[in-house]
């Protein structure tokens, strides 16, 4: 094999082609191919010196036992939560975000709350000076003396820094995207050094049996930046989210191979860092004007937890040839869905009408379950007629216009209840095996549930 000879690796997936395109054949994605050095790094040939004959690994029955209690709770609720229970000794996660959204926040109250129960933690910064992250620990109250700090991007040393004592147990890297490391000769930040980082990172989270925790940025396509590589080869991802202009921050976990991938934990960013949010349901209903038309509330699920949330709607007279359909916080094609179905099977007409549809605070539904609310909302604005307030919503809408019954019933009627609501407005069927101290309005079909808000009697019901 020629010495030195390139290669383009695409940003995006990590395709490798040998010559450049403008557009990634993997992923279709443009301008992502970048020329890197094959002779080195990850996945190219050993170099002829370094082949050596392997040594034989002993192999053991899966039915050993396990040594030690695998799991480190950093004493923060909604992050242990998250991860299943705590840290897990030698395993790799990934923290990613947008830039900004307060990963390095909510680590570093982490790294504070660990150190607090005796354990020891590295903190290594490749984004920020020593000065910096002292000044946030400060305003966090999280000086603790048992966490290192070290602002270095090189891995070899902070490898030779790890080695000169015994291993913590949380080391956190912020971010991967700083991290290099002499083995692969690309630039910082490019898809080989990431990658060749994160594995040095994990070998050594393995080895040692610390938790490596690994910071990760993510571009505006929404991906981690030398991405899908990282995402394979650690324990678990967790994403932490937020909108804009809203103090409230999810974190959420993707893949997690110690514990379930559909928890996540609610943060409220504040001046002294970020605050758990025990009861999500009171944050998102807290500014809440319930005596308006095209407002229902949606008694959603993230995960094991129910959450309520408020959904709004605006159906307004269309001065448009297309009349506008606007969402924030759903599924535009759901609500298409949703609409057609009042259309078709309700008599309701939305041709001549915008509509816009936003869930308060910035909040995201991926549920199906949301379909009944959403109807209400948009019924509800274009007749004028305002909601009761002390009613809840939730059921699914199939295209002939029927009312499905949901998974969890028990859990969002509970949660209902627990914050004062007095009516649930629900699919027929969703009650089966379930007592609930609220009212409840079962509706065989969406027709139902439009002409008893047209008579005013979804407040009786
Ligand atoms: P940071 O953790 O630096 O974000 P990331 O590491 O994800 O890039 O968080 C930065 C934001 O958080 C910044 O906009 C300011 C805000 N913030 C607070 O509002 N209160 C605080 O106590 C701290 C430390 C940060
Ligand atoms: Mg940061």
């Amino acid at each position: 094999m020629a010495k030195n000879r390139s290669q383009f690796i695409c940003q995006t997936c990590g395709a490798v082609s040998t010559r450049w395109q403008g557009k990634c054949d993997a992923c279709n994605e443009w301008n992502t191919l970048v020329e890197e050095n094959a002779s080195t790094g990850i996945g190219a040939a050993p170099a002829a010196r370094s082949v050596r004959k392997g040594t034989p690994v002993q192999l053991v029955p899966l039915s050993g036992s396990i040594e030690e209690a695998p799991r480190i709770a950093c004493g923060i609720d909604e992050f242990d939560r998250v991860t299943g229970g705590g840290f897990v000794h030698g395993s790799a996660l990934l923290v990613g975000g947008d830039p900004g959204i307060g990963k390095s926040t909510l680590l570093m109250q982490a790294a504070a709350a660990l150190a607090r129960k005796g354990h020891s933690v590295i903190y290594v910064s490749g984004e920020e000076a020593v000065a910096q992250i002292r000044l946030r620990a400060r305003r966090l109250n999280a000086v603790e003396s048992n966490v290192g700090l070290a602002a270095e991007t090189s891995v070899e040393n902070i490898l030779a820094t790890l080695d000169q004592g015994p291993a913590p147990t949380l080391l956190i890297i912020d971010s991967i995207q700083t991290l290099w490391t002499e083995l692969a000769e690309s630039a910082p930040g490019t898809v080989t050094q990431v990658r060749a980082s994160a594995q040095a990172m994990i070998r050594y989270a393995k080895k040692s049996g610390a938790c490596v925790v690994l910071v990760g940025h993510v571009t505006k396509e929404g991906q981690i930046a030398g991405p899908r590589v990282v995402e394979h080869m650690v324990d678990a991802v967790l994403y932490f989210e937020g909108e804009g202009g809203h103090h409230f921050r999810i974190l959420r976990t993707v893949k997690n191979r110690f514990g379930a991938t559909d928890e996540i934990g609610v943060f409220e960013m504040s001046d002294k860092g970020l605050r758990e949010v025990a009861n999500p349901s009171e944050l998102f209903l807290g500014e809440r004007n319930s005596s308006s038309p095209g407002a229902a509330v949606f008694a959603g699920m993230e995960g094991t937890r129910p959450v309520l949330v408020e959904i709004q709607a605006l159906v307004a007279q269309s001065t448009l040839g297309t009349p506008r359909r606007a969402v924030v916080g759903w599924d535009s094609a759901r609500l298409s869905m949703v609409l057609a179905v009042l259309e078709a099977h309700c008599g309701v007409r939305f041709a001549q009408h915008d509509v816009y549809l936003n869930v308060a605070g910035g909040y995201r539904i991926s549920e199906p379950a949301a379909d009944m609310a959403v109807a209400a909302a948009l019924v509800s604005s274009l007749s004028g007629r305002a909601l009761s307030a002390d009613s809840i919503y939730f059921g699914e809408i199939s295209l002939s216009g029927a009312a499905r019954p949901v998974a969890h019933s028990g859990s969002r009627l509970k949660e209902g209840e627990k914050l004062g609501f007095k009516r649930a407005h629900i699919p027929k069927g969703s009650l089966e095996g379930q007592k609930t101290g609220l009212a409840a309005a079962e509706y065989r079909d969406l027709a139902e549930l439009v002409a008893a808000i047209a008579a005013g009697q979804s407040d009786e019901r």
